[in-house]
């Protein structure tokens, strides 16, 4: 029951002054609950635009530790690594080379920058030359087939010295797999982020520009949720906290909301969001228009998926934030 009734309770009180509205604000977005997704191409001195996703680049090595600087002077939480290789073949063989470029480039950022946290992608959908993130049997992702290759992804990551490693290919069972092999590998203490509950999405048409990962044919929908789903992102939550995930992502976040609190209540583990390609397009896009205003939608945004539940938010707006905070 509400005991507070008008008009000896007046909301508006609260709200007269900016030092009023913050003496009462539930929800705070801090630069170190974001994390940077930053996308690694061979090379020396690249920095390549891409049309869909205005801000974000492609990064050589170089390029991208400067990048991985400013985020960790910013204060943010960390960064999430995407190799994007120049070579491409029907297995993917690129994702677990030693001298691939997601090792190459954490190698280099753990080198120069020991105190930032480093997540790295786990998939393959970079790269095949098919763009799906396994290897394909009679015209479909082979889940057996393709968890060993992500298990054997994850350990060259570990191996290159990422603290996290985040498989976003929703295999079965791979959660299981990837903890059996690092710990196998001796990398007891590289921590797993798992994409738990990863939808089959339209809003990740941007970051296929980016990470060149489009399917050549058909989609995702035999391996990601259906967006109608949230009991079963439930299941799948749970299924990867059981086989070892320290920390369990939502993806994407904004049309997710519901999903990201019911994840929060029902499991009490830390929960990240994905606040994914499209949805961070579609905010930049209108605010070019001139139809919306960029920075406070983008701020809206966040705030609403970390008051759904959100401990941490993977947001290409990040390092704005923290810019705009630092005035
Ligand atoms: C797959 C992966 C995708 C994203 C992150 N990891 C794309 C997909 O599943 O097709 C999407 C992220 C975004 O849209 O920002 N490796």
């Amino acid at each position: 029951m509400l005991m507070s009734r008008f008009p000896g309770y007046r909301p508006r009180r609260t709200r007269r002054t900016g030092a009023l509205r913050a003496l009462v604000r539930e929800t705070e977005v801090r630069p170190g609950d974001l994390i940077l997704p930053l996308f690694a191409v061979p090379g020396q001195g690249v920095r390549r635009a891409v049309g869909s996703m205005p801000g974000v680049e492609q990064t050589s090595p170089d390029q991208l530790l400067k990048d991985a600087e400013e985020a960790l002077a910013l204060g943010l939480g960390g960064v999430l690594l995407f190799g994007v290789p120049s070579e491409k073949d029907e297995r993917g063989t690129g994702a677990w080379r030693d001298d691939g470029i997601a090792q190459t480039a954490v190698r280099l950022l753990k080198r120069e920058l020991p105190e930032l946290l480093v997540i790295t992608d786990v998939c393959l959908c970079e790269y095949t030359s098919h763009g799906h993130c396994g290897i394909i049997v009679d015209g479909d992702v082979d889940n057996d087939e393709t968890v060993p290759l992500l298990a054997r992804t994850a350990v060259s990551h570990a191996a290159a010295g990422a603290d996290v490693v985040a498989p976003s290919d929703m295999m079965d069972g791979r959660v299981g797999a990837i903890r059996a092999a690092l710990d196998a590998a001796g990398f007891g203490q590289t921590a797993i982020l798992s994409y738990a509950a990863k939808y089959a999405s339209a809003f990740y048409g941007p970051f296929r520009d980016v990470a060149e990962s489009a399917p050549a044919f058909g989609d995702r929908r035999t391996a990601q949720m259906d967006p109608a789903n949230v009991l079963e992102a439930l299941r799948e939550v749970r299924l990867d906290i059981e086989e070892g995930a320290d920390m369990v992502m939502v993806k994407p976040a904004l049309a997710y909301l519901d999903v990201i609190r019911r994840v929060k209540d029902d499991t009490g583990f830390p929960v990240c969001a994905y606040h994914v390609s499209g949805e961070y397009a579609m905010i930049e896009a209108a605010a070019r228009l001139g139809w919306i205003d960029g920075p406070r939608a983008h701020q809206e945004a966040l705030t609403a998926i970390r008051r759904a539940g959100a401990d941490r938010v993977i947001s290409y707006w990040s390092r704005q934030f923290a810019r705009a905070r630092r005035g």
